[in-house]
């Protein structure tokens, strides 16, 4: 079964919207398989964006990551991390649909709620740099048969 590292970044959490993030995950049929409330260091905030890191915002992204807690998870089902990103919504909250988290709670780019893994090797490495195998939890809801035929 596919999973996907989400991140509810400072602002999301700042502005009470964890509980309504998560439940857009938990309604739409995914299911959680790992979950922390966690400060982030530099180092984890510089290798999570790597790849951003010769972009202009590269600095700003690092500064805002740090500066309050953020809730990491890692949500399981077929489809989930192209799935998840469609909840999300586009990058910038102005052009986000309305219906996703980003058009419905965003107004800025450097402020939009919520990161979401982009491809399954980035999933995949996401995945093992903010959690240790441990930290997950392997299950399947009862009522998978009425999410999934
Ligand atoms: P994310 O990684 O956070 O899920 O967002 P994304 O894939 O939709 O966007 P990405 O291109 O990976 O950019 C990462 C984060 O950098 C900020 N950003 N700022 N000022 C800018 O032009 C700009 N572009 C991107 C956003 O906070 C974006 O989520
Ligand atoms: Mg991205």
């Amino acid at each position: 079964m596919e999973r996907t590292f989400l991140a509810i970044k400072p602002d999301g959490v700042q502005r009470k919207l964890v509980g309504e993030i998560i439940r857009r995950f938990e309604t739409k049929g995914f299911t959680l398989v790992g979950l922390k409330f966690m400060n982030v260091s530099r180092e984890l905030a510089e290798s999570h964006y790597g790849v951003h890191r010769e972009r202009p915002f590269f600095a700003s992204l690092v500064e805002f990551i740090t500066s309050g807690p953020v809730v990491a998870m890692v949500w399981e089902g077929d489809g989930v991390i192209a799935g998840a990103r469609k909840v999300i919504g586009a990058t910038n909250p102005l052009t986000a649909e309305p219906g996703t988290i980003r058009g419905d709670f965003g107004a800025n780019i450097g402020r939009n709620l919520i990161h979401g893994s982009d491809a399954p090797e980035t999933a995949q490495s996401e995945i093992a740099l903010w959690f240790k195998d441990e930290e997950l939890v392997n299950w399947s809801p009862t009522i998978m048969g009425w999410i999934h035929e």
